[in-house]
């Protein structure tokens, strides 16, 4: 079975971004701007945030970090929006999911500028992507696509399934299989018998959310699967990163698959700085 390295397809995006920003930067006089939003105390997304910032700063952007406390006013996260949607010096704004209990993430979502909706969750993103026409791409779905290119493996005319039909994963996905010209399956917790539909598919998209949840018995022999789930589980003391596939089980019946970590999860942070940089030079036009 061919493993999907993502960490090693994310590097190359990486040092093409790096080289992109210099160019951009002395084109402009100005770095590429992401500001990134915490609300609230969340240990998984700190670690989150904090990569994204570092990897900001290692790209050549400026990075513009805001964690505010679960406790401040709503009408301060919505002023901190409005005052980074007017800044020149942000071309990118992502605010960390999930927000804490009490906070509407479709009205938060929102009020980020179209042009500035880095993970293209907004209303007008997802229907500018489903129109074709996107300011920028789901970052996690993109990362998706960008691994199966690199390792050139084709969708047209090849059967794919998505398991989840989440906004910000299931179903940018099954949009972008679709543009490659894929037959797509979207299945969900409704889907009534999963392997109806997965162990006839030729490429299947794991984003259920369900921690080693699916294994050999789901896949078509020769297929490839991809693994977007992530979750921390207590093995030993310790804490480890798995994802929603029980990846030990695939090598010898799987075409490829991607693991965890080091597959889908360091694609997210690459596209969201390639996202950054294509904001970037949307707001020169
Ligand atoms: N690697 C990364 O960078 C990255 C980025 C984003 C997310 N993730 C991970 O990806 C996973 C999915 O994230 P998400 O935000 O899309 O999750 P989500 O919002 O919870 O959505 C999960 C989706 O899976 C479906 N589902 C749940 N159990 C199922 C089952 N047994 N069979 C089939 N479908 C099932 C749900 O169906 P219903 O719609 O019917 O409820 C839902 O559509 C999580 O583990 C998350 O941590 C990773």
């Amino acid at each position: 079975m061919q493993v999907l390295n993502g960490k090693e397809v994310s590097q190359a995006t990486l040092e093409k971004v790096r080289e992109n920003t210099r160019r951009f930067e002395s084109q402009y006089g100005r770095k590429p701007g992401l500001a990134v939003i915490l609300v609230g105390v969340d240990p998984a997304s700190e670690v989150y945030v904090r990569n994204k910032v570092k990897t900001c700063e290692e790209t050549g952007f400026k990075s513009f970090h805001h964690a505010m406390a679960h406790d401040h006013t709503p009408k301060k996260l919505e002023d901190l929006v409005a005052k980074l949607n007017n800044d020149k010096n942000v071309d990118g704004i992502l605010l960390q999911l999930p927000l804490p209990k009490g906070y509407d993430k479709d009205y938060y979502t929102n009020l980020i500028a179209p042009k500035k909706d880095v993970d293209g969750l907004g209303f007008e993103s997802q229907g500018r992507l489903w129109a074709g026409k996107p300011n920028a791409i789901p970052c996690t779905p993109k990362g998706v696509m960008r691994i199966l290119d690199y390792y050139k493996i084709a969708c047209e005319g090849k059967s794919a399934v998505v398991i989840g039909r989440s906004e910000i994963v299931g179903k940018p996905m099954a949009q972008l299989l679709m543009n490659a010209n894929a037959t797509v399956t979207i299945c969900h917790s409704k889907t009534p018998d999963i392997n109806v539909y997965t162990k006839d598919a030729d490429i299947v998209v794991v984003a259920a959310g369900k921690a080693r949840f699916f294994g050999k018995e789901n896949f078509k022999k020769d297929s490839v699967v991809i693994d977007v789930g992530m979750h921390r589980q207590e093995i030993d003391g310790k804490t480890k990163l798995c994802g929603d596939v029980r990846y030990e089980e695939l090598d010898g019946h799987l075409a490829a698959a991607t693991p965890v970590p080091g597959g889908v999860g360091p694609m997210t942070i690459a596209m969201l700085m390639e996202n950054t940089l294509e904001l970037a030079r949307l707001h020169q036009k």
